[in-house]
């Protein structure tokens, strides 16, 4: 069983009033709130240890060390992968993206692939569009059903021996369709072509295992797993991290530099140029523990019961126009409301209290798919309660009739 009380006293900024409301956060999967554990962690780091990890031979240096790599484990634990120096730490899911696109470049030539798909936000297409342009490769675009979900038949064709990766989101920012990643490795592993998942809104959703999902790269942030902004992870296989340039120069990333030549740190640190974001890093570890104490398999089952929730009351409303309805869905809901602009809902929904987001959500290409300026969103996190959706729908039927 959940303990609610428990969960909603680790954040006080749920207590916030919004235009003298309380505040409703349903923007869950921009960003999470961050638990009393976390920011009491960053409050405790600059005031008891702040110094610079991996150089010092000082009391402060030696115990910040540790806890950052202590992170590094914890993450490598949370997510099943095999050993700790296939974990990455980076500025979040688009800096991991951006990390892989420009390192993978030494491994493609003009005419090779790059498979992404319709759904994908637009930090998982424009690195591997620039990608594209300085080696010549092609990107090619998996189609996106009806209903929200990968084209698996259009995949299957796209795939061939020129694929040398292809990078899809686990769970689309925008249509909430968690989408089958192991069928699509399988597919991929075919013709050898390697997988890189984004998974910045799926690890705080369910349980991951890197391992069990045979994935070569996945990617997420802190900040969407009730964690600090500033922090993401990227997960590589070690044999392929091993091959990769590095992205970036600078300290930490180098094992002897010369004028004539540097030679470089090993794994992780190839890939940990200049100083990181300590306090973030260790704060993370608490924020795994927040969750893992709540268990992932329980927020996944509360997280569908929101939605259940959520979509009998939307499914009475005959002016509700939603946006993505595959079965297989996490708790996020994009929506129009018949006749009416996506934006002025929001703008009326934050009058009372309730936190939505509304436009694109930085998947362009998807909502011109549809023909669709823009969508409300609604997205749930383990914080939200039923009481609150039935608020947002007595708000949204208020919003609705004043401007309609
Ligand atoms: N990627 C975040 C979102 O979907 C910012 O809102």
């Amino acid at each position: 069983m959940i303990d609610f009380e428990k969960i909603r006293s680790s954040f006080p900024i749920l207590d916030v009033k919004v235009n003298d409301n309380k505040l409703v956060y349903f923007d869950n999967a921009a960003t999470t709130q961050t638990p009393t554990q976390v920011t009491n962690s960053i409050r405790d780091y600059f005031n008891k240890q702040n110094s610079n990890i991996h150089r010092g031979v000082h009391h402060l240096s030696n115990i910040s060390t540790e806890d950052f790599e202590q992170s590094r484990k914890k993450v490598k634990e949370f997510i099943g992968a095999e050993k700790e120096e296939e974990i990455v730490f980076t500025k979040g899911t688009t800096d991991s993206i951006n990390l892989v696109a420009t390192s993978f470049q030494k491994f493609l030539k003009s005419g090779d692939e790059i498979l992404i798909s319709e759904m994908e936000h637009h930090s998982n297409i424009v690195p591997w569009q620039l990608c594209a342009e300085k080696t010549g490769a092609k990107l090619k675009v998996v189609s996106v059903t009806k209903e929200g979900e990968i084209d698996i038949d259009h995949l299957e064709k796209l795939l061939n021996k020129k694929t040398k990766i292809l990078s899809i989101t686990h769970i689309s920012n925008t249509l909430g369709t968690i989408n089958p990643i192991t069928e699509i490795t399988k597919l991929a592993r075919k013709f050898d072509t390697k997988v890189f998942i984004d998974g910045a809104q799926a690890i705080a959703h369910q349980k991951v295992n890197v391992t069990e999902l045979d994935v070569d790269f996945y990617c997420f942030s802190a900040h969407k797993l009730y964690g600090p902004t500033g922090v993401g992870i990227l997960y590589g296989k070690e044999e392929i991290l091993e091959k990769l340039p590095p992205y970036q120069g600078g300290g930490e990333m180098i094992e002897m530099v010369t004028f004539e030549k540097t030679t470089y740190a090993k794994l992780p640190s190839k890939f940990e140029a200049g100083t990181p974001n300590i306090s973030g890093v260790i704060a993370l570890s608490k924020a795994i523990e927040f969750i893992e104490d709540i268990n992932l398999g329980l927020i996944f089952e509360y997280e569908a019961m929101l939605l259940n929730h959520y979509n009998e009351k939307s499914n009475k409303l005959e002016y509700y126009e939603p946006f993505g309805t595959s079965l297989n869905k996490s708790a996020i809901a994009s929506f129009n409301l018949k006749k009416v602009h996506h934006y002025d809902i929001g703008v009326l929904l934050d009058n009372m209290g309730v936190a939505v987001r509304t436009g694109h959500h930085c998947t362009q290409p998807l909502h011109k798919k549809f023909n669709l300026a823009g969508t409300i969103r609604a997205s749930f996190g383990i914080y939200n309660t039923k009481n609150e959706i039935d608020y947002f729908f007595d708000c949204l039927s208020r919003a609705y009739k004043m401007l309609y």
